[in-house]
């Protein structure tokens, strides 16, 4: 299925470049709509542009904004405050862009009869992941269970008041079960991919969001690196151009996957801890990374990878960049 104009609100972002780019790439329209809030954000209108995105600027948390978009047949829903630190600094902004935005896009593909694809995240699990028993190893802790394949969408959302969430994992699962319930209430065709960490090309990475652009950034440019915990917490990583096709592939197959929530991730094949990352990075040559240890920051899981099975099972799709040769890709693209 073709789209004339596919809305990537957001779109400015590092996901919605990459993913402007793909769906370009593969004949569809797209309508960037983006009110520039990330700082440096404004660099990717040169590729957006080149790529052949129209821009619009505006913000999904004033209905006006959204009430003179062109038409538009399918919505990506990127536009966040995406960070944790920054929803604990100000939950009332975090609130409004994550959840009451969220709701205005919902309800514009609701008067025009269109899809929705959600950007949420595995911070809707709260920090009962940690009580997975794990043990820990030199570089990294490791689940005990060695044939537990990940956290699958069956995980509860709620941990009944027992654990911390961080105000950007209740704004994003508020939006995450609203997308479920237009499904269900109102027949709107929505898609819920609770994402990992990702990490590619356009990525503008800083301590508090996009570690991996972060360290990279760090290492190139002889930066001091403050880690917070111990730096052997694991995660699964997805590199930006594969999650781009996995949203392109669900809007295209969009009767297939409406009403799904899925876990997705580089999944337990891509795994890396911040400690493995860091001696990587050293073994490019120059001056080693410069290191200060903190404490734990809250909800922050110690091994977070997601179980891809669902998501793989229903789609043509899979990762197929490993982190080192995305870690490489990024190393490349900076100065
Ligand atoms: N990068 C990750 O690892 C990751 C993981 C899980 C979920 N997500 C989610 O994916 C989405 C995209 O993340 P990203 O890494 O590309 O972040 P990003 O900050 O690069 O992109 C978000 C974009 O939204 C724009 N924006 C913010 N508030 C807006 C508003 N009110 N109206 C219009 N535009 C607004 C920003 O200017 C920015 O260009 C976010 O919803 C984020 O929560 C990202």
């Amino acid at each position: 299925m073709k789209y004339k104009k596919i809305l990537i609100a957001g779109g400015a972002g590092f996901i919605g470049t990459n993913i402007a780019e793909v769906a370009l790439k593969r004949k569809h329209g797209v309508v960037v709509f983006d009110n520039f809030v990330r700082p440096g954000v404004e660099e990717n209108v040169t590729h957006l542009e080149k790529f052949g995105a129209r821009i619009i600027r505006g913000d999904i948390r004033f209905s006006d904004d959204l009430d003179r978009l062109p038409k538009v047949d399918a919505i990506i829903n990127l536009a966040a405050n995406p960070g944790i630190p920054w929803s604990m600094k100000w939950p009332v902004y975090d609130f409004s862009v994550n959840a009451y935005g969220a709701l205005n896009l919902l309800e514009l593909a609701r008067k025009r009869k269109i899809p929705v694809l959600f950007a949420s995240t595995n911070k809707v699990y709260s920090e009962e992941i940690n009580e997975i028993p794990m043990v820990e190893r030199k570089t990294r802790y490791v689940w005990k269970n060695r044939r537990f394949k990940g956290i699958n969408e069956e995980f509860p959302l709620d941990s009944a008041g027992e654990y911390p969430h961080s105000p950007y994992g209740c704004s994003k699962a508020a939006a995450d079960l609203y997308h479920q319930e237009y499904f269900h209430i109102y027949g709107v065709p929505t898609v819920v991919n609770r994402m990992s960490c990702i990490y590619g090309l356009y990525q503008k990475g800083v301590e508090d969001q996009g570690w991996l652009w972060w360290f990279v950034e760090a290492k190139k440019k002889n930066l001091p690196l403050n880690i917070y915990g111990n730096g052997k917490q694991v995660r699964d990583a997805l590199f930006g151009t594969d999650l781009a096709e996995l949203y392109l592939e669900q809007l295209e197959n969009i009767s297939k996957h409406q009403g799904q929530v899925y876990n997705v991730g580089g999944g337990p094949k891509n795994t890396v801890s911040l400690i493995e990352v860091i001696d990587y990075l050293n073994k490019k040559g120059g001056r080693k990374l410069k290191l200060k240890f903190f404490d734990w920051r809250p909800a922050d899981h110690r091994i977070y990878i997601s179980d891809i099975t669902k998501v793989t099972s229903r789609s043509n799709w899979k990762p197929t960049t490993t982190v080192w040769q995305g870690i490489d890709k990024m190393w490349d693209s900076m100065e």
